[in-house]
């Protein structure tokens, strides 16, 4: 069978393809390499076929043949510029996901896996937040992937395609090249003895292993077309969650550095940007009822495993 993932030379999408493709799938990546790197492929990368193009105006529509399953990740998970770049991610988000939903139409694809986020809810009111809890985004990011996920439904509504949405918590682990982790260690390669933190340290999320995140998306995808044409929408994140102070607490420790921290809030409730949603913890029972999928490892302990792994990546410690 053959499968196409977009962004799968991202963090999220060349393990779902390395995983694809140790299944014995035949996987097609589409990916434009803006913050993909063929690197991260360089496992698999001579056992699928690899496209460069753009889904922002896609030059290569024939890729979508034969196709049998799409899972749409590509796209700009920086949520901090869609602040103040809001063209940028509706043409890379809301253009993007139109484009692919209109090749899927066309090429006759049967199911759609659409990558969405936790930030579709905002500033959730009840926490865990379960999925029927209103969409209220804070974030340009987030309208854009409460977009897509409204026009894919529509697409399952209206052409009968099958569609697994799946809104993520902070998936963290190697390759990881955005984030509050990512971003610590950055700024700790460039000058070890001082660390700004984005916000006043008390936002509170969760953060999902990778490994757990690829078993979900892949048992949630068998769930769905085993129960037939439908739009499936599940929370993927962890059942704790932590503070940025902890994973502050927690990279310092594991780089060996001693930096000054100053906490840098932007708004007057402490938030690390306008737009970032302060405190996210997902209501995961509905996967766990209806797919029965159960993360493996803690908010904290992904954090660990990630912080150490991406200290060797990027060359950070001090050892
Ligand atoms: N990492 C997270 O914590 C997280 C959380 C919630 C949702 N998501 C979503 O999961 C998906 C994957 O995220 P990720 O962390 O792997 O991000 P990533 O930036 O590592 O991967 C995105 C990939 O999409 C490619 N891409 C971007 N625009 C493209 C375009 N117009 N045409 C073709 N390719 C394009 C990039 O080059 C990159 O390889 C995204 O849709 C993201 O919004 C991620």
């Amino acid at each position: 069978m053959r499968v196409l993932v977009t962004g799968g030379a991202g963090f999220i999408g060349s393990f779902l393809t390395e995983r694809l493709v140790e299944m014995g799938f035949d996987v097609v990546v589409i990916d434009n390499l803006s913050s993909g790197d063929l690197g991260r492929l360089g496992n698999v990368i001579d056992r699928i076929r690899f496209v460069k193009d753009d889904l922002k105006s896609p030059s290569n529509p024939d890729v979508f043949r034969d196709v049998d399953t799409v899972f749409h990740l590509a796209a700009n998970p920086e949520v901090r510029v869609s602040v103040t770049e809001p063209r940028v991610h509706f043409d890379e988000n809301v253009l993007a996901t139109f484009n692919v939903l209109e090749l899927v139409r066309k090429y006759g694809v049967k199911t759609v896996v659409y990558a969405s986020s936790s930030t579709v809810y905002g500033d959730a009111k009840i926490i865990p937040t379960p999925e029927d809890h209103p969409i209220q985004p804070i974030s340009v990011y987030g309208a854009a992937k409460a977009a897509g996920e409204v026009m894919c439904g529509t697409y399952v509504r209206l052409y009968g395609i099958n569609c697994v949405i799946l809104r993520y918590a902070n998936i963290v682990g190697p390759r990881l090249r955005h984030g509050v982790i990512y971003d610590l260690l950055m700024k700790l390669r460039k000058n070890s003895s001082e660390l700004e933190v984005l916000g006043d340290g008390t936002q509170e999320k969760s953060y999902l292993y990778i490994t757990d995140t690829i078993n979900a998306t892949l048992m949630a995808w068998e769930h769905a077309v085993k129960n037939g044409v439908g739009v499936y929408t599940y929370n993927v994140g962890n059942q704790d969650s932590i503070s940025v102070r902890d994973i502050v607490g927690i990279v310092i420790r594991a780089s060996g550095f001693n930096p000054r921290i100053i906490y840098k809030p932007a708004t007057p409730d402490g938030r690390g940007w306008p737009g970032d949603v302060k405190r996210m913890l997902l209501s995961i029972d509905r996967i766990i009822r209806e797919v029965g999928w159960r993360p493996g490892m803690s908010s904290r302990e992904a954090i660990e495993l990630t912080a150490r792994s991406l200290i060797k990546e990027l060359g950070v410690s001090n050892d």
